[in-house]
């Protein structure tokens, strides 16, 4: 039996979907945790590509996806990717926590409400309603998978709730009538679809982990994008780090066996907020263009930068990372010079650690150290050592900066295009 971790070390977009299919041949449940379909996790194989925002990538290697009480469930997202899918030839086992709590159309309205309210203030988000139904979560006033099974207690819940969210509503000088009957009638609906879904996950994955199964479990997003521990205010409003992974899927932390963080060759971001290597020059273009770095959700350009050791350092250090995956590599070739910050200027001081004050994290300038770059790589490399030579080396700083193991290498988006090390 293991239970391994997946999760993103950066600002999501790391390469989660593919590393996680790939680990998925050995695996008998994969565990969506946290967030919802902010996330946008890309699987290729052969000719095929998927992109899947709420159902875990393992289903397309025909592993049971379970969705825990951690995620913000869209149903109607939802059903939709089940039915791509299934026309697609692959019919996804999946499970879904009753716990789970139910992204609403009051959710989605705010979000976007909220983004347009703060103007250049804005956080960026997807505006698929995942703050206000965290917000909802914690404040206790959050619809739950199993009131989709039981229309009269989501009647009565929502009878509570309609007319709280009118008022917001109305305070943001939204001309919407929310319409409980509607409401009802569609939740009530997407209750009957996913009915025989809806069961007690945690109970089934800890059968599963006394029965010796092989769980995989599936962060989104990337620890920067962590609500406590990322770059505040500008992150999603979840737990990206580790320690949400047990909470969200209901499994004590005594289980987990790895914490592979996956860590694409350079930095990305989506949204706003500040991304201190990034690179508004020829470069940042670059990756931009060879990387295809455009948002699997929102199609949004993805801000580019070098790679970040500030960051990744935080990130081991918060998630107690036992592996590295890294991915992308290949975006690096043909790059006369390549650069990884190793600390940040601040205020005149070199500094090591990612700073809490947001105002602090604009002011830092990053420190390079700088790499040879190399040629084209071979796309059939197998081993480490078939690698570029100037490749390795940048491999070897990382690890020996980071003092953890690199497991994985990534050198291309296919399945086939993974070296393991
Ligand atoms: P996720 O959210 O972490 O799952 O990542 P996304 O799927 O949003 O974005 C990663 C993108 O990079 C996807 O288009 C992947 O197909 C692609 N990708 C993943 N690994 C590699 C790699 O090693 N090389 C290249 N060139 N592309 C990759
Ligand atoms: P995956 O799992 C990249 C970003 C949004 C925004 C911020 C808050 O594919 O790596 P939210 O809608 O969550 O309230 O938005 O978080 N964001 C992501 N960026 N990859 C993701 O997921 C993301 N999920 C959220 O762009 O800046
Ligand atoms: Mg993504």
């Amino acid at each position: 039996m293991t239970v391994t971790l997946v999760i993103g070390t950066q600002w999501g977009d790391e390469g989660k979907g593919k590393v996680v299919d790939y680990f998925s041949k050995d695996a008998d449940y994969v565990v969506r945790y946290h967030g919802g379909n902010n996330a946008g996790h890309t699987i290729k194989v052969g000719d095929e590509v998927y992109k899947l925002h709420l159902i875990p990538s393992g289903v397309i290697q025909g592993k049971t996806g379970i969705i825990g009480s951690g995620v913000v469930l869209d149903p109607e997202i939802l059903i939709n990717e089940i039915n791509e899918l299934t026309k697609r030839g692959i019919k996804p086992k999946l499970l879904i926590s009753d716990r789970t709590n139910i992204i609403m159309p009051y959710h989605k309205i705010l979000d976007g409400a909220e983004e347009k309210y703060l103007g250049d203030k804005k956080i960026g988000t997807t505006k698929r309603g995942i703050g206000p139904c965290y917000s909802d979560k914690v404040a206790r006033k959050g619809i739950r998978a199993i009131d989709l099974t039981d229309k009269k207690t989501l009647n009565k819940k929502l009878d509570h709730i309609i007319p709280i969210k009118q008022k917001i509503l109305d305070v943001y000088k939204i001309d919407k009538k929310l319409d409980k009957k509607e409401i009802l009638d569609a939740y009530s609906k997407y209750g009957e679809k996913l009915k025989d879904f809806i069961i007690t996950t945690h109970v089934e994955l800890n059968k599963a982990i006394k029965n010796g199964k092989n769980i995989l479990l599936e962060g989104a997003q990337g620890t920067m994008l962590d609500v406590d521990y990322g770059t505040y205010p500008y992150t999603t409003s979840s737990h990206t780090i580790a320690g949400g992974s047990t909470i969200g899927a209901g499994i004590g932390p005594k289980y987990i066996d790895e914490i592979i963080g996956i860590v694409k060759a350079y930095t990305t971001r989506v949204g706003e907020g500040p991304l201190p290597t990034e690179l508004l020059d020829k470069d940042g273009e670059y990756l931009q263009q060879k990387g295809h770095e455009f948002g699997t959700t929102t199609s949004r350009p993805r801000r580019c930068g070098w790679l970040d050791l500030v960051v990744l350092r935080h990130a081991c250090m918060i998630s107690g990372i036992t592996k590295l995956a890294i991915t992308k590599l290949d975006v690096l070739d043909s790059l006369k010079q390549v650069k990884i910050c190793t600390h940040y200027q601040l205020n005149g001081k070199k500094i090591d650690y990612f700073p809490a004050n947001i105002e602090d994290v604009k002011q830092c300038k990053p420190i390079y150290k700088e790499f040879k770059g190399w040629d084209e790589m071979d796309k059939n490399s197998s081993k480490f050592s078939d690698l570029p030579k100037e490749a390795q080396e940048y491999l070897n700083f990382i690890e020996k900066e980071l003092q953890v193991p690199i497991a994985v290498v990534s050198i291309g988006p296919g399945r086939r295009e993974t070296i393991e090390i």
